[in-house]
């Protein structure tokens, strides 16, 4: 048996790859979706930023950049407005838009353009709404789509990249429509107005029990004075209700249509490839389109030099021998980043052997943090033919 001197393949031969292109050329909604820290936000604004340069007028709605790569897409405001990104190539006739989800302000818009006229202000001011606006779990997931649904009905773009929210879980995406048609079905309504007829105690004791994923809202603003606001609150969102499902259920459709397109993001660790199998899987049980996995941030040792154990044998004995300590140090370095390398392609074998059909695009880390446009281009550049892309030709 030889001792193999570079780098497994991280994904067997067999594994198709993602063809990023394609989907840039093609696709019309792209979502990037994954748990926290992997690299989503980047992933979206370099896939955008890319399609852009390919010469297809693509807007992309980011939710948490970075600072730094927020400034350099002009992406200064919280203002629900896509801006023109400076400083992208438009030869192909292209162009590139971004913006930032402002999750309250996307729902006071919703307010204030379906509330009955002279309702949209008592709502607004409510103290419940105000809190139900910013702390709800899944606000944002569902702001984020409703986000999108106006975008793809303004039909301004080609192409719309949506970055998805920061959340731990990876499904609280796919189940916003779900929790909010259900909030908005009637089940919160029902629970607040009806021991609100009964009055007193009882109606914070419901409240309270029955109704989990408000409890800390509703903790946080319930007070004697506050209760009336609450039913006030309801009493007027009540007129809003059937379009918010309508919607809510239009962008879920939106999602299942031809022309979008879901990319898996995750980095070569456990719990990312972990999430992103789950989430592999769920999409595939609601039909949604998956275009591929994006495993972001890998470590690659060039083929053909040292493996870790060499390294670390070879760093052992000049150690021992009284040899150079720097040279001794460099083949540690290399050790650790070669076993690092070893270690992640055996993470990314055990996804793609239990979903063999899913294609696979890698993305190398990169020397440092990605924020900037000749960043993004690097990292779009990776995603679309990655390595083999870069290898001279001939
Ligand atoms: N391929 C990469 N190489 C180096 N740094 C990266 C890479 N991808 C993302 N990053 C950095 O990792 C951090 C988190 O990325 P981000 O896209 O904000 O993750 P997410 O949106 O999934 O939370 C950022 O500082 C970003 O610059
Ligand atoms: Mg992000």
């Amino acid at each position: 048996m030889s001792t193999p001197t570079s780098t497994p393949p991280s994904t067997p031969p067999s594994t198709p790859r993602l063809d990023v292109d394609a989907t840039l050329d093609t696709a019309s909604i792209l979502v990037c979706t994954g748990s926290g820290g992997v690299g989503k936000t980047t992933t979206a604004a370099a896939l955008a930023l890319r399609a852009a340069e390919r010469g297809r007028k693509t807007v992309v709605l980011t939710i948490d950049p970075a600072r730094r790569l927020a400034q350099s897409m002009g992406l200064t405001e919280l203002d629900n407005t896509p801006r023109a990104v400076q400083g992208v190539d438009t030869s192909a006739g292209g162009s590139l838009d971004a913006m930032m989800l402002d999750m309250k302000r996307t729902f006071d818009d919703i307010v204030v353009a379906h509330a009955e006229p002279g309702k949209a202000e008592a709502i607004l001011t409510n103290p419940f709404y105000q809190a139900l606006s910013s702390s709800f779990a899944g606000t944002q997931e569902y702001m984020a789509m409703e986000k999108l649904g106006q975008l793809k009905s303004e039909g301004t773009w080609d192409l719309i990249v949506v970055d998805t929210p920061p959340t731990r879980s990876a499904l609280d995406f796919l189940d916003a429509p779900d929790r909010l048609t259900t909030f908005l079905d009637g089940r919160m309504v029902r629970i607040l107005l009806a021991p609100a007829k009964a009055g007193g105690k009882a109606y914070l004791k419901v409240v309270t029990a029955g109704f989990s994923i408000f409890t800390n809202a509703i903790t946080k603003i319930v007070g004697g004075e506050t209760l009336r606001d609450v039913s006030q609150f309801v009493a007027a969102l009540e007129t809003m209700f059937g379009g918010f499902r309508e919607r809510a259920q239009g962008t879920y459709d939106l999602l299942k249509a031809p022309g979008t397109a879901f990319v898996v993001v995750a980095a070569p660790e456990r719990d990312a490839l972990r999430e992103a199998a789950y989430f592999v899987e769920r999409l595939a049980e609601e039909r949604m389109p998956l275009a591929g996995l994006v495993v972001n941030r890998v470590h690659r040792t060039a083929a053909g030099v040292l493996t870790a154990d060499r390294a670390l044998a070879a760093a052992e004995r000049l150690e021992a021998s009284g040899g150079s300590a720097t040279t001794a140090g460099v083949l540690r370095v290399h050790a650790e980043r070669a076993a690092l390398a070893v270690r992640e392609a055996r993470l990314q074998q055990r996804f793609t052997g239990a979903h063999p059909a899913v294609p696979v695009v890698e993305v190398a880390a990169q020397a440092g943090d990605v924020h900037d446009l000749d960043g993004l281009r690097s990292v779009g550049a990776d995603l679309a033919g990655g390595a083999e892309a870069a290898l001279p030709k001939g």
